[in-house]
């Protein structure tokens, strides 16, 4: 074997290149030299052939002749397919060959954005160094998109700080030290704002994935249309929007770990194909059917009840078995109080420190006030509580009056709070949902005549 001067004979770098040529002659050629120089191989006899390998593999470098046409040496097809090529993935490492003292069509080729050029009939030991320089190249920048994409995704994520002191607490921190850092899958439930993120947080953090990314999607927010592609990524031309390739989550994830936040909300057909990347390790891009493995770790939550909705038939009980290898149950923020104190508190610093404020704590009255609410928006509930409190506070400690009237979503203000009229409109709503929007029975329920119920709906724009 004839050894290329200028590298050492074990640092070869395996790359995959595709041939392209219409003469079967040069195609056997390359691969023989290209296979015993430790290169994967693959050959096409046409540029509708290149294309079609395109869809297929990739590729570090593709080497093209620029002539198909027999007997002609314009080169006309062959920048063509160049041109066609690039327009498929720009970033793609494509050389190019001639006809011996045809230097203008390679000129012209390189214009084109081909890396390189080798005229026919060439010398190995230089096609070689083009081939191994390419590959090199080709398989850095691969690298450094996936970085960019990583850094994007982790920049945005903060680390963990998991506060469990309470009792209830001891179950979920015992199951964490023992799954933690393993491979499990884990499906993490629990109310709105108990802390589901930051559980999964902490469950890769102590995995020997923790130096790779984890990456999160929130699976019930993203549009019907959008679901596959961000998930598995799309090519170029994939759909009208698709104008350059895209990596999808899965591919983002590898190595390291995937959150698939809101579970419960992917509609049954996305289930299908979630599981069927949970089951094989293997996906497609959209627009692509090349198939790609993918090593992840997927972390789930939900703040439904998955087996309950498996029962009712809007959740695929296969996939609830990949996803729930363990299951952790975070207990609401109202059965686990002796941690109000500590997470107000860290709440308390991390706002001081933010909007540069001198507050040292809190008051009893304020304490107290944290105590006695039940808290149904959770620990989200008590941040927010505490930031607006941190903004509000006019004296070294924050006090009730600090606090206001601690307000949530789904009605969850304590009804001592409220005005009369609030308290109706919340009643209503209650009564209207209990019986599925039925207003003669709601009336009935609520000793009301039809139209007087009608009117109220009116009244507060229900
Ligand atoms: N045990 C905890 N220690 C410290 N901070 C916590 C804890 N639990 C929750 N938090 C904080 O409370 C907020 C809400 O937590 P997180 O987003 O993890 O809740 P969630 O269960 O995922 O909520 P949702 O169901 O709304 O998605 C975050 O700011 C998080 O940092
Ligand atoms: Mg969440």
């Amino acid at each position: 074997m004839k050894q290329n001067p200028g590298s050492e004979p074990n640092s070869k770098i395996s790359g995959s290149v595709l041939v392209a040529d219409d003469q079967a002659d040069i195609r056997e050629a390359l691969r023989l030299l290209l296979k015993v120089e430790g290169f994967a191989i693959e050959t096409a006899g046409s540029p509708a052939a290149v294309l079609e390998a395109l869809q297929h593999r990739q590729h570090d470098v593709l080497l093209i002749d620029l002539n198909y046409a027999r007997d002609t040496t314009s080169g006309a097809e062959g920048l063509d397919l160049l041109t066609r090529i690039l327009g498929f993935d720009g970033n793609l490492a494509v050389v190019v060959m001639t006809a011996w003292g045809s230097v203008e069509l390679a000129v012209e080729a390189m214009r084109r954005g081909a890396r390189d050029f080798v005229q026919k009939p060439w010398d190995n030991a230089r096609l070689m160094t083009i081939l191994r320089t390419q590959v090199e190249l080709s398989q850095a920048l691969r690298r450094a998109q996936m970085l960019e994409a990583e850094n994007k995704l982790l920049r945005a994520q903060g680390r963990p700080t998991l506060i469990a002191q309470a009792a209830s607490m001891q179950p979920v921190l015992e199951l964490i030290a023992r799954v933690g850092p393993s491979d499990a899958n884990v499906l993490v439930t629990g109310e709105h704002g108990t802390g589901k993120e930051v559980v999964a947080q902490t469950l890769h953090a102590m995995s020997n994935r923790s130096l790779r990314p984890m990456v999160t999607v929130n699976t019930g927010g993203l549009p019907e249309g959008t679901f596959e592609s961000e998930l598995f990524g799309h090519v170029k031309g994939a759909f009208t929007d698709a104008r350059t390739d895209r990596i999808g989550r899965f591919e983002l994830a590898h190595g390291g770990t995937l959150f698939l936040d809101e579970i419960a909300n992917v509609p049954l057909k996305q289930q299908a194909k979630l599981l069927r990347v949970l089951e094989t390790g293997e996906m497609e891009r959209v627009g692509s059917s090349q198939t790609r493995r993918v090593d992840v770790r997927v972390l789930s939550a939900t703040n439904a009840n998955l087996h309950e909705e498996c029962a009712q038939g809007r959740f695929r009980q296969d996939l609830l078995f990949r996803l729930n290898t363990i299951e952790i149950h975070i207990p609401p923020l109202r059965e686990r109080r002796e941690d109000i104190p500590l997470l107000a508190v860290h709440f308390l610093k991390q706002y001081t420190t933010r909007y540069r404020k001198q507050i040292t704590g809190f008051d009893a009255g304020a304490m107290q006030k944290l105590m006695d609410h039940s808290w149904p928006g959770n620990v989200r509930e008590l941040d927010h509580a505490i930031e607006r409190a941190v903004l509000m506070a006019r004296d070294e400690t924050i006090k009730a009056a600090d606090l206001g009237v601690v307000q949530t979503r789904d009605g969850g203000v304590r009804i001592e709070d409220m005005s009369l009229e609030e308290v109706e409109c919340l009643l209503i709503k209650k009564t209207l949902a209990r019986h599925a929007g039925n207003i003669s029975h709601a009336a009935d329920a609520l000793g009301l005549s039809r139209s007087s119920l009608y009117r109220r709906i009116e009244k507060y724009g229900l």
